[in-house]
């Protein structure tokens, strides 16, 4: 039995599979730096995903294709550092598992061993299993992710919501049935039905972490940017701004060059 979450020293998969199990409700965002996580694990946010959407929100990219391994390293690294309580998570960006599962392992054991994170995550079902099971045997939790799934939009060409037809419903529950037995301890189910999304929730051992999939999953991930309206240009309707950042630092930049320009900036007691 796990105790008060507050008294909680250090979330692991174990203590997810536990919440799960109790029905408490698991909260994950998105971090890509020091500062920001440091904010987000003294919140006690359960998990923090490294996510590649580090190439949307951090590098300006309009996927998350072009991010690389080094890359993803230096931000999983950078949030490690400012982390002690909760469960970091690192996406595995693309090109780097997908049709070679030596490759998948190699890329894995890199960020496992230069970031020192919790676990990856990789998009995909039955196409990139051998890789899932080649790096669990390794002893590297490994996060599933299902439904819209960013690094392959070339492939979807639209960021609709997934699985409303039948037929690639059908996959989903059965690639998370797969991600499951495998030993995935973890799937993300995104831009997906809510029905779908908890039907799959109760089917697997995993926990299962909704983005834009309704309420019945385990848990709920947002981008960090997204969620604190640093940026704007992305509303779909799954997402809940909880500030508005963008307009809250443009109008500190705003005082500051105008009291620069004023010389207003230092005053008596700024100075030396
Ligand atoms: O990269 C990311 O931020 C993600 C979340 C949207 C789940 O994969």
């Amino acid at each position: 039995m796990i105790s008060e979450p507050g008294k909680i020293s250090k979330i692991t998969t174990h203590v997810l599979h536990e919440m799960k199990h109790l029905g408490r409700k698991i909260a994950m965002l998105t971090a890509y730096d020091y500062s920001f996580a440091k904010i987000l694990d003294a919140a006690e946010i359960d998990v923090i995903l490294v996510g590649d959407s580090a190439s949307n929100v951090m590098a300006g990219h309009t996927s998350t294709l072009p991010i690389t391994l080094n890359q993803m390293i230096y931000h999983a690294t950078s949030v490690m550092r400012g982390v002690t309580r909760a469960l970091v998570v690192v996406d595995m960006p693309f090109g780097t598992y997908q049709g070679n599962s030596k490759n998948a392992l190699f890329s894995a054991i890199r960020i496992m061993k230069e970031s020192g994170a919790d676990a990856i995550k990789m998009e995909g079902g039955r196409e990139i299993i051998e890789s899932v099971d080649r790096i669990l045997s390794a002893g590297i939790p490994v996060m599933g992710h299902l439904g819209l799934t960013p690094q392959s939009i070339h492939k979807f060409g639209t960021y609709v919501v997934r699985a409303t037809e039948e037929k690639e419903a059908l996959k989903l529950v059965e690639d998370a049935r797969l991600l499951d037995e495998a030993g995935c301890f973890g799937i993300v189910l995104e831009k997906i039905p809510a029905k779908l999304a908890t039907e799959v929730t109760k089917e697997v051992k995993a926990i299962t972490i909704g983005i834009g999939a309704g309420g019945g999953t385990d848990g709920q991930v947002l981008v960090l940017h997204d969620m604190l309206g640093i940026n704007t240009d992305f509303s779909p309707r799954f997402l809940r701004r909880y500030h508005n950042l963008h307009e809250e630092v443009s109008k500190a930049v705003i005082s500051y060059i105008h009291d620069v320009k004023a010389n207003d900036f230092p005053n008596e007691k700024e100075q030396y």
